[in-house]
């Protein structure tokens, strides 16, 4: 079963309760949450309050996507804020194996993640540990970009040895969605793509449609 997890990067944080609540019903299987800071990328998004807050009105799992610099001075505060899945950047600057353990210790799902230019060879040493890796579709930063299908290899050289889960995140929409799931894909984050097309429901069952027939 592929997975849907929408991104609520493009959605209305005046009344994200509702718009998470109109995705729940919708059949989302998570909720992803981009949290970025001005350093890593080149954009400033929300942090572990946010996470913390929306923690009470939803059941289902938070997925929280970390794109900021030394992931590990805050791995704790997201933990304690009722994170599910945590995925941070190989490429940022952190003790990757204190991160994973620390993941692992209190029961956290582990996730990495690549940049579109980042090859597999980078985390090899490490699949073995980890339930998650997320290829970026797109430069991380922004939502509403167009999709790399120069990823799709990547995806489907991962897929043919890690046993885990594969998340793609970034420019996933009705037109490029078969493309990622025949290439291997477990997960599926889509940002624009729901939030960002006028009915958030009705997106997220015609995305969970689609994917049942790529
Ligand atoms: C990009 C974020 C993505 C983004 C996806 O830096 O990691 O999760 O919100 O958005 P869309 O689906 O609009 O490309
Ligand atoms: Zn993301």
């Amino acid at each position: 079963m592929i997975k849907i997890a929408p991104s609520i990067l493009s959605a209305d944080f005046s009344r994200l309760a509702d718009e998470i609540a109109e995705v729940e019903k919708a059949g989302a299987d998570l909720i992803h949450v981009d949290v970025m800071d001005g350093c890593f990328v080149p954009n400033i998004s929300i942090g572990q309050p946010v996470v913390r807050s929306i923690r009470k009105t939803t059941k289902l799992p938070l997925d929280v996507h970390l794109m900021i610099e030394k992931p590990d001075r805050y791995l704790k505060e997201f933990i304690d804020a009722g994170s599910d899945r945590i995925t941070f950047h190989i490429e940022a600057d952190t003790d990757v194996n204190w991160c994973i353990n620390t993941l692992r210790e209190f029961g956290v799902s582990v996730g990495i993640a690549l940049r579109p230019e980042t090859p597999i060879s980078a985390i090899r040493q490490i699949l073995d540990g980890i339930d998650i890796v997320l290829v970026m579709g797109v430069e991380p930063g922004f939502g509403g970009q167009r999709f790399m299908e120069s990823v799709l290899p990547k995806i489907s050289e991962l897929r043919k040895f890690f046993k885990g889960e594969i998340e793609v995140d970034g420019g996933v929409n009705r037109e490029t969605i078969c493309q990622v799931i025949n290439a291997g894909a477990d997960t599926l984050v889509a940002g624009n793509a729901v939030f960002g097309s006028g009915d958030s429901g009705k997106a997220v069952k015609e995305l969970k449609k689609l994917a049942t027939k790529c």
